[in-house]
């Protein structure tokens, strides 16, 4: 079956706030003594805000009531919205406008599939939002990555099966929920990911000859 839709997850792929919550995840860790690599971040890359936390205490052997947890969220949080307040057009990524041009004026349909919640905030900034038919975000769904929700409840919502999807991702979590989901995935990432069908650096220099893959 050919492909109808095209599904694409948002921080790291379209727009570069992956650094911005990584900075705002290495601040919070720095307030409790410890260092945050972009190795470690691997591991956060693509999960839910609680979840990211939860394994960022295990990992850095950090205890934390639960009360503490829900104000160092909201800390995370406002520190990232606060990064992010002066991004616009031109912090979209490289070659991402011209792929999305090429995608519409071919019928196409497209969809976000971000575990964010602040994935609106961030499509109204960089002026993306009139690209997509469909978004589905932090609060659309129960399950976050690597559950497949994400990714389905995108496929319903363009009307299409996820066999006639293709997504975009650029973490090992959203990889894994799109191929859950059933969809064929390309890997967005300066690093391998194995369980992905295809991998690129950048979309820079992207045509529609990607979705015969
Ligand atoms: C993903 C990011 O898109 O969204 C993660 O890759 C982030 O780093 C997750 O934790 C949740 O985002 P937010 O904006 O709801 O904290
Ligand atoms: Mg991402």
């Amino acid at each position: 079956m050919g492909i109808k839709g095209v599904i694409f997850d948002l921080d790291g792929v379209l727009v570069h706030t992956d650094r911005y919550h990584y900075l705002a995840w290495k601040r919070i860790l720095a307030e409790y003594g410890k260092e945050f690599s972009l190795e470690d971040n691997e591991k956060i890359k693509g999960v839910a805000r609680s979840r990211s936390l939860e394994i960022l205490l295990e990992m850095k052997d950090i205890s934390m009531s639960e009360v503490e947890k829900i104000s160092v969220l909201r800390k995370k949080n406002n520190w990232y919205l606060e990064s992010v307040k002066d991004i616009d057009e031109e912090d979209v990524l490289p070659g991402v406008l011209d792929f999305l041009e090429q995608l519409k004026s071919n019928g196409y349909r497209t969809a976000i599939a971000s575990t964010s919640d602040n994935a609106y905030i961030i499509l109204e900034l960089t002026g993306l939002r009139k690209y997509f038919d469909n978004v589905v975000d932090g609060y659309k769904v129960k399950s976050p990555k690597p559950n497949p929700e994400v990714y389905l409840v995108g496929a319903l919502e363009m009307d299409l099966d996820p066999s006639e999807c293709l997504a975009f991702e650029d973490s090992h979590a959203g990889v894994l929920s799109a191929k859950r989901a059933g969809m064929k995935v390309i890997a967005v990432s300066d690093k391998e990911i194995p369980e992905a069908d295809k991998w690129i650096t950048s979309l820079d220099g992207l045509d529609l000859s990607i979705l015969t893959i």
